[in-house]
């Protein structure tokens, strides 16, 4: 297709996505809190070459010149995240007005260069205070999120009318509270469970209350999806990408679509039952104006004895030999055909957008120039298959490139570059890329 976005229509919505602690810096700035991702990176072992976000792109001084550089590309919608700890600097309580007014700034800023907000009000910068407290183990939090949102609203609700609830519950609590290895650090299956369902439980409560203060507002919640397949037709790698599939991919939209927890793919997950208290099934549901769907790759699954509760592994990119980016992922643009098919297949799905697609590519600066050839390509083959999917019938109404800026990628550090804009993280010069270039043309009216 001679790609324009003519035919995905007027109300189409295109932007870009970033997260508070990818970008922002300033962590101990103006009277900001500590959060579980100031405290991860300062563990041994935990971030690759010791790096951390407490200065990243230094956005959170250098906004004013960021958004203008966005205005410039054409972008018109930003979606950005809310560092709690910025506003709450011990999760609730205590207001830090410095933290509030920098939104104020930020958002302010973006109306006048013609940018619509849309904001996240959890990407993964939970206030140390409340991981003290269990974080997302201690079902409190589910009233500690909803303090939090319903401030947002009332503050920046005059001029915000798009909310995303959480940004990709499945990543932050299986990497966070069962892997250990992205904030806060924690393993193991009870503190993934727990987790699971407070995390499930506030994507509804959040949702709901944003909906009570404003009921104009669009909101939506965002998750993280792979088109998974198995590695054979033999019986048992079906079963285990069955199994890889309701972990990835469902068990967070289908307790808010109504339809409970994926049990009887995962027994394991059956263990949920020990945090439900009654009312719980029905709190967990809510009709959202929108569902959002982040896809970087697809996963080849195979049956293994030897991973406990799923009985299931990926075959990596390097071992099946094909392209990959500098995050180890298959270059594999066409998931994003499937996960949008697969998450429209569901009967109550609202109309979708694609939250987050993009790619990390080894730039090279020469001549004052990335000519990220790659990542162009991936970009148009994303927005291909997106309409590929469109044409089927899919309900997709928006798409925010991942990411606008080079950033801190949580335990990869600096080294994946995900950008539309190279960063110099010495000198914090910004360049634009070759992608960036092609977004802002396709992005011209
Ligand atoms: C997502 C996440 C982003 C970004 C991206 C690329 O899972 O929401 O913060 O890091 O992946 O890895």
């Amino acid at each position: 297709m001679g790609l324009t976005k003519a035919p995905f229509g007027e109300e189409f919505v295109w932007g870009v996505s970033t997260a508070a602690y990818q970008i922002e810096g300033g962590y101990l700035q103006d009277g900001k809190g500590f959060s579980i991702w100031d405290d991860f990176v300062r563990k041994r072992g935990k971030i690759a070459n010791k790096e951390n976000g407490d200065v990243a792109c230094d956005f959170y001084h250098r906004y004013a010149d960021d958004l203008q550089l966005m205005a410039g590309m054409n972008i018109r919608h930003h979606r950005f995240s809310i560092a709690w700890s910025r506003i709450f600097p011990v999760g609730r309580g205590e207001v830090n007005q410095a933290g509030v007014d920098y939104y104020h700034r930020l958002i302010d800023h973006m109306l006048a260069l013609g940018i619509t907000p849309w904001i996240t009000l959890y990407h993964w910068d939970l206030p140390s205070s409340l991981e003290i407290k269990g974080g997302w183990t201690n079902r409190d939090i589910v009233d500690w999120f909803g303090e939090y949102v319903a401030f947002c609203v009332k503050h920046f609700g005059d001029r915000v009318k798009h909310w995303m609830v959480l940004n990709e519950p499945m990543v932050f609590t299986g990497a966070g509270y069962f892997l250990g290895i992205h904030a806060p650090g924690r393993r193991g299956l009870n503190s993934f469970l727990a987790a699971t369902h407070h995390a499930a439980l506030a994507q509804a409560h959040g949702a709901r209350i944003i909906k009570s203060l404003q009921p104009e507002g669009m909101v939506g919640t965002t998750f993280s999806t792979s088109h998974v397949e198995p590695f054979s037709n033999r019986e048992r790698d079906i079963v285990a990408a069955k199994k890889a599939d309701a972990l990835l991919n469902r068990l967070y939209i289908e307790p808010l679509l109504g339809m409970g927890y994926p049990t009887d793919e995962i027994r394991a997950l059956r263990k949920l039952e020990q945090f439900m208290k009654a009312g719980d099934e029905q709190n967990l549901k809510f009709d959202m104006d929108f569902v959002g769907v982040q896809n970087y790759t697809r996963e080849i699954i195979k049956h293994s004895y030897f991973v406990p509760y799923l009985r299931a592994k990926l075959v990596t990119a390097q071992e099946r030999q094909v392209p990959t980016t500098t995050m180890n992922w298959e270059v594999y643009p066409e998931s994003i055909y499937h996960v949008l098919k697969k998450f429209s297949a569901y009967p109550t799905m609202p109309p979708l957008m694609i939250t987050e697609s993009g790619a990390s590519f080894p730039d090279v600066l020469e001549n004052g120039k990335i000519n990220d050839a790659a990542r162009v390509q991936y970009l148009q083959d994303a927005i291909a298959q997106m309409y590929r999917a469109k044409q089927d019938g899919v309900d997709i109404r928006g798409y925010f490139f991942w990411t606008f800026l080079d950033n801190f990628e949580w335990a990869e550090g600096y080294h994946p570059r995900f950008g539309l804009v190279h960063v110099d993280f010495e000198t914090q010069q910004r360049i634009i890329k070759a992608s960036g270039n092609w977004y802002a043309d396709f992005l011209r009216d």
